[in-house]
Formats: structure tokens, sequence, C-alpha cells
């Protein structure tokens, strides 16, 4: 069973996806250990609810960023986390920390990489104009929103769309394709090969790339 430590700092959406995903039968991973950077993410009750260790691990007690992190790279490895998710960490990663995990960890960003990295992508989606936007899981890698690509889903742009309309449509994209890249991760479908993700897996597992449709 892959043991997984999810990083929040707020909401904890993608948490909650990752939690009932845990809990559905055959689901190969679990979730060891929660870790926010700020006290008062709403996430943190999400864990405690689901009968899962949660710390607030808070930055601004922390005078360097690397202080910081070695804290939270102890408390994972000794909860046995065999795979960092950040699911809205909203902590810039020094390379040290990076490296630590290098391969072992993942993010979700909510848009189709390499568009729109970074804050307000949703604004930077509807100032580009583009007709299709999404979200997508990768490994991460030093340079932020970067790194080899497990999967992504796609959700169209609709005439009169907000950053808040854009972003409810990708969020419940999110939720479905978090739970599949770990999953596929888990399972050992989803292999490094020279800096691009391959998938090793029968039939429809493949297809990584979807289109759920807007409700
Ligand atoms: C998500 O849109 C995620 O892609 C981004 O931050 C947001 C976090 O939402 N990195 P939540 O805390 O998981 O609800």
């Amino acid at each position: 069973m892959l043991k997984l430590g999810v990083l929040i700092s707020g909401r904890g959406s993608n948490l909650q996806s990752l939690i009932d995903a845990c809990a559905s039968p055959g689901f190969p991973a679990e979730i060891a250990l929660v870790i926010s950077n700020r006290p008062d993410a709403a996430g943190l009750a999400r864990a405690e609810k689901a009968g899962i260790r949660a710390l607030t691990i808070d930055h601004k007690r922390y005078t360097t960023r690397e202080a910081f992190e070695r804290d939270m790279d102890a408390a994972l490895r000794e909860a046995g986390v065999g795979l960092v998710c950040s699911a809205g960490f909203m902590r810039v990663l020094t390379p040290w920390f990076v490296e630590a995990w290098w391969d072992r960890q993942l993010n979700i960003h909510p848009s189709l990489l390499p568009a729109f990295r970074g804050l307000h992508v949703h604004e930077q989606a509807l100032a580009a104009g583009v007709r299709v936007s999404g979200c997508t899981v990768h490994f991460v890698r030093p340079e932020m929103d970067s790194g080899p690509i497990i999967a992504q889903a796609a959700v169209p742009v609709l005439t009169g769309d907000t950053p808040d309309t854009l972003a409810a449509r990708v969020l419940e994209a999110e939720h479905k394709l978090y739970p599949l890249a770990v999953r596929l991760i888990g399972e050992g479908k989803a292999k490094i090969v020279g800096e691009q993700v391959v998938i090793d897996a029968p039939s429809r597992e493949r297809d990584v790339l979807f289109a759920p449709h807007p409700t």
C-alpha cells in the first residue's frame, strides 16, 4: 500500500477527493499524514473527520524556508510516506526539498500545463481567450508548475465564464484527476522515462486525458 503525505494550505477539496478515493475498495494508496502550513486551513478538519493524522507546520514560525521544509521532511519520513501530494499547498519549495522527494512528489495545477503557470490561472486563461482549459497532475521539479505530466483533464471554457465559474468547472475535473494519477502510480503503471511519464496500462487507463462534461 502506497503511503501518501498530503500537503495543504486551505480548503482541502482535493485532499477530500484523495480521502474518498482511498476509502474505495482496491485503491492502492492510503493517507498516512496531512500537513498544513496554515493553522486555519479548512482541510485540517477534513483529515480529522476521516481519522487521518494531521499536523500544522506553520511556516511563519520559521526564519528560513529550509528549516520549515526540514521539519516537513522529517514528519513525512517518520510517517513512512512514499509519495507526497501537494494539494493547494501555497508555499514555494526549495530545490533541497524537491530533490529530497524527486520522483516521489506530485502537484495538481488548475490549467493544462505548460499553459498558465503560477497564480490567477483562470484569469490568465480567460484573458488568453482559450476555448479549452483543465487541470494537470505532474511530478514536482524545481521550476514552479513544471515537471513530468502524469494526467490531464480538459474542460470547455464557456461564453460568459468568470474566473469563478471556470474554476468550479476545473475543480470538478481535479477531483477526478488526482485520484486517477495516484492510482496509476500506486499500481506501478506510471513510469518516468527521460522526463516524460509513460503509462503502462491496458485499455482506457492509458487515456489519461479526458474531458468530463460540465454540469
Ligand atoms: C486547486 O485548484 C489546485 O489545483 C490549486 O489550488 C486549489 C486548491 O483547492 N493548486 P483545494 O484546497 O484542494 O480545495
